[in-house]
């Protein structure tokens, strides 16, 4: 009888150890073992050509949830939007997976201010960005494109037929973003000094992504520290200059508040930088993207165009009124920002464990969301790479969740300036094609570079021919 519990005993056992096992093992996130020790599967990102079509990949043989190594660090990425929802109330951002971009944005920038500081940040400067903020800005975004507009009426006056829609974007975009944030009247030869340095910084930035550094101590590598400083200092003149006046509380911007609530000097330069660069890159490829689509969608240009003629006289500036009934605009720039994949990732950490989608994940572990990812997801939109405004249709969005559509990323920490961007989009886009009929140069083959930010591979060239 005792030998027979025993027995018993030790099959009851032998099924529970069985159990806790496989319930361990089918809890572990599906993924990618380290191709190397060292450097974990950042020779595997760098082959796939950037972070965003490593995820791609990844999600494909995967599914919505997997792991990688980043160097010896694991590494969750997530892409579906019920996981999103999972994430919504996290605030910390992991600095290891942004670490590259310090050198331009500074250790002090909020990119990297994480808990109480960093809450306390956002509580302060989204002051600069609520809705009643930045309709005041809306007299500039149309002063700024007007004034481009104009630049480009003169060329087809002189009989030029191209023109460089991206040097166009990027110069409004960071011309409206330093007029409206930093109240900073730009200097035009000043301003293409900035870009320069900005330009060269930048691609080394993301070329040493893909592994590609200049050697230490080389010319190259003299030159771009010598670009990044050029950079900076721009920037930190902008701030000198708003320093030395005194702003009524009505009249502050975003700088204002920066200059108020800064705790030091370095923080205050860190996060000027991180705002000027968060605040144009971004914003110039958004409005590339909208108008090269449109170029080669005429129907739906037409389409825009008939739409913004019937909340907008032909002279009028671009109004709040004008933007909240262009339904079709709206339409539009969401179709832009999801085709694009223009801020293909974000990322969250938590100290303490959690589970995510039903998975254990030890705390402290980067979680990527895989925004673009999702944004290409066939489930939700069909033809992903297809430019289509009517997947925003009213009725269209009805069916599918929310949180699948996450172009400025999820919940507590999203971007500060998505209602700020959205508005600049729509007053460049419906002034643009409200004056212009706008087309594509014949033979141009337009990749889509997946960085930090996503960014045509060469110049687009436009034409342009005035609407009556
Ligand atoms: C044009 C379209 C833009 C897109 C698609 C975009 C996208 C994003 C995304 C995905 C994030 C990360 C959010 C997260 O972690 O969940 C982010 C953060 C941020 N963005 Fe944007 N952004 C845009 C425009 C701008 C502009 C115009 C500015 C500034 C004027 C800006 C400033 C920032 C800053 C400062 C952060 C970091 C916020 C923090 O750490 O709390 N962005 N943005």
């Amino acid at each position: 009888m005792h030998l027979y519990l025993q027995f018993i005993v030790g099959l009851f056992l032998a099924y529970i150890m069985k159990k806790i096992f496989l319930t361990k093992k089918e809890k572990e996130i599906p993924g990618m073992e380290p191709s190397s020790k060292d450097m974990g599967n950042l020779e595997d990102l760098g082959q796939a050509g950037s972070l965003h079509q490593f995820l791609v990949r990844l999600h494909g043989k995967y599914g919505k949830i997997t792991s990688f190594w980043f160097g010896t660090q694991k590494v969750v990425s997530i892409s579906s939007p019920e996981m999103f929802k999972e994430q919504q109330s996290v605030f910390d951002r992991p600095p290891i997976l942004f670490k590259f971009f310090e050198p331009l944005i500074g250790p002090n920038s909020l990119q990297y201010t994480n808990k109480d500081a960093g809450k306390a940040k956002r509580r302060e400067y989204d002051r600069s960005m609520s809705h009643k903020a930045i309709t005041r800005y809306l007299g500039e975004f149309n002063a700024v494109i007007n004034e481009i507009m104009d630049m480009l009426c003169k060329d087809m006056e002189r009989g030029v037929t191209e023109h460089a829609l991206c040097t166009h974007m990027a110069t409004f975009a960071l011309k409206a973003d330093l007029m409206t944030l930093f109240g900073y009247v730009s200097d035009d030869s000043k301003i293409t000094e900035f870009q320069n340095n900005y330009n060269i910084y930048w691609s080394a930035m993301e070329a040493s992504l893909g592994g590609k550094c200049p050697e230490p101590g080389s010319k190259e590598e003299e030159d771009l520290q010598t670009a990044l400083k050029g950079a900076k200092d721009f920037v930190k003149g902008v701030v000198e200059i708003r320093q030395k006046l005194e702003i009524r509380e009505e009249n502050e911007r975003f700088i204002d508040i920066l200059i108020r609530h800064s705790a030091d000097e370095e923080t205050l330069l860190d996060d000027a930088v991180t705002y000027v660069v968060g605040g144009f890159h971004t914003t110039a490829n958004y409005l590339i993207w909208g108008i090269y689509f449109l170029a080669g969608n005429s129907a739906v240009q037409d389409r825009l165009h008939v739409e913004i003629l019937e909340h907008c006289e032909k002279d009028e500036s671009i109004s709040m009124s004008t933007i909240s009934k262009c339904v079709y605009l709206k339409q539009v720039s969401d179709e832009t920002l999801r085709c694009s994949v223009l801020a293909p990732f974000a990322a969250r950490y938590l100290d303490e464990d959690i589970l995510l989608g039903g998975y254990p994940i030890p705390g402290r572990t980067p979680i990527v969301h895989a925004l673009g990812v999702s944004l290409h997801n066939p489930e939700y939109f069909p033809e992903p790479s297809k430019f289509d405004p009517d997947r925003f249709s009213p009725e269209n969005i009805k069916n599918r969740p929310k949180t699948a559509f996450q172009p400025f990323g999820v919940g507590k920490r999203i971007c500060p300036a998505n209602r700020f961007a959205n508005m600049e989009a729509a007053v460049c886009i419906a002034a643009m094609v409200r004056k212009f009929e706008i087309g594509l140069v014949d033979g141009q083959k337009i990749e889509a570079v997946h960085g930090l930010v996503t960014h045509p591979s060469t110049e687009i060239m436009i034409t342009l021919k005035h609407r009556h």
